[in-house]
């Protein structure tokens, strides 16, 4: 998806001979989606990429979920799900609690103090958005240096670790059935961004260097499709040798940070619609950020929402920084997320709407995952119920 990039060390022509100082042989391994017919990646290894040593099963964090029954909406405080002695132990990836989820996309939350296992999802892409910590991301590709406020995007089968630094990391997760990446509708045919578009391929920060790690008999744990429509299951492979093992890369499918104070918010004279925020879609949801931004500029403008029926969509807000004007007087605060379901109205808050007219800026920060399928709730989400919102 996002544009070429050409990283370490690669032969002039793909599909030839490639040596290292000794003389061997670097093994060439394509990485690439849709059956060879959509973007990928060539990675030229040290070992041989397909090796392994042995294979046991790995048991998942509970992916089960229950229904938003009776239908509600809700709100859900993550930070009540995590104390200091569990985030100090947990790590980002065997961590996670699922608070919502359906067969398209599963949102999961951690504080992470330790280091994770090496891992990839071979279920889809993943979407974590780092609601304050750094972090390193080690990754077949390269590293990343990721903190506050950035969105980690990491190709399904990427091959990653990681490693808080400086204190537990909070992250938000966002594991997508398939494949997510920037909205058709800010690409050029070829993939470039438009000038429309809310931010572009500078934004992005991909690994800049490649990462060679030496060992033997090295575990990856693969998060994999298991029984039933999204249906998840667990392996943990042994490997012969360290899966960063990669000199140089090129292509156009790699993982890459993106922070949200580089998305330039879309504003206008009366309200703009949530999909002026949106930052990301997958298959049969999206992802928008609402952000410190400029309101609406008309002499009588209303700068909270209206009352909105979204019919086709749950919607998931998570609450990071700032006063979220529109909720105002609801108990809401940071670490919360509010999920209002498809089949029940929603807006500001009662009291909301007048203290905001004349309002010239808010400073809110929010990520939003709208679904078109309805959203069961995890274990996370069932023990995070506030119980009252409704
Ligand atoms: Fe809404």
């Amino acid at each position: 998806m996002p544009y070429y990039r050409q990283v370490g060390d690669v032969p002039r022509k793909r599909h030839t001979q490639h040596r290292g100082p000794t003389g061997a042989l670097y093994r060439e391994e394509l990485v690439g989606e849709e059956g060879f017919s959509s973007d990928s990646s060539l990675l030229y290894h040290v070992g041989v990429p397909a090796s392994l040593v042995d294979a046991r099963p790995w048991e998942l964090p509970d992916q089960s979920t229950v229904p938003n029954a009776p239908l509600l909406p809700r709100h859900l405080d993550l930070h009540a799900l995590f104390d200091d002695g569990q985030s100090a132990r947990a790590d980002v990836v065997t961590g996670r609690r699922l608070v919502l989820g359906n067969a398209d996309v599963r949102i999961s939350y951690v504080v992470a103090g330790a280091a994770s296992p090496l891992y990839r999802n071979a279920a889809g892409d993943e979407c974590v958005y780092v609601e304050t910590g750094n972090a390193v991301v080690e990754t077949s590709f390269g590293a990343l240096e990721v903190g506050t406020g950035d969105y980690v995007v990491i190709p399904r089968g990427t091959t990653h670790r990681w490693l808080p630094s400086g204190g537990p990391l909070r992250a938000y997760c966002i594991e997508a059935d398939g494949h997510l990446g920037p909205p058709r509708r800010y690409l050029s045919a070829a993939g470039q961004f438009l000038e429309h578009a809310p931010y572009c391929e500078r934004d992005l920060r991909p690994p800049a260097d490649p990462q060679v790690v030496t060992g033997t008999d090295v575990e990856v744990f693969v998060k994999h499709r298991g029984p039933g429509p999204g249906g998840l299951a667990g392996t943990v492979h042994v490997v012969p040798e360290h899966p960063f093992d990669v000199v140089g890369w090129d292509g156009c499918l790699y993982p890459y940070a993106f922070s949200v104070r580089d998305f330039e918010p879309i504003t206008g004279r009366v309200h703009q619609p949530p999909p002026v925020h949106q930052v990301f879609e997958g298959r049969a949801f999206v992802v928008c950020n609402f952000v410190p931004r400029k309101v609406d500029y008309h002499p009588l403008a209303v700068p909270v929402p209206y009352y909105h029926s979204n019919v086709d969509s749950d919607e998931v807000m998570f609450y990071v920084e700032g006063d979220y004007e529109a909720r105002k007087g609801s108990g809401i605060g940071r670490g919360s997320v509010t999920l209002h379901p498809g089949g029940h109205s929603h807006g500001p808050q009662p009291g909301a709407v007048e203290p905001s007219l004349g309002a010239e800026h808010f400073d809110e920060l929010a990520v939003m995952v709208d679904t078109f399928r309805p959203l069961q709730l995890g274990e996370g989400g069932t023990a995070s119920d506030d119980g009252a919102y409704a």
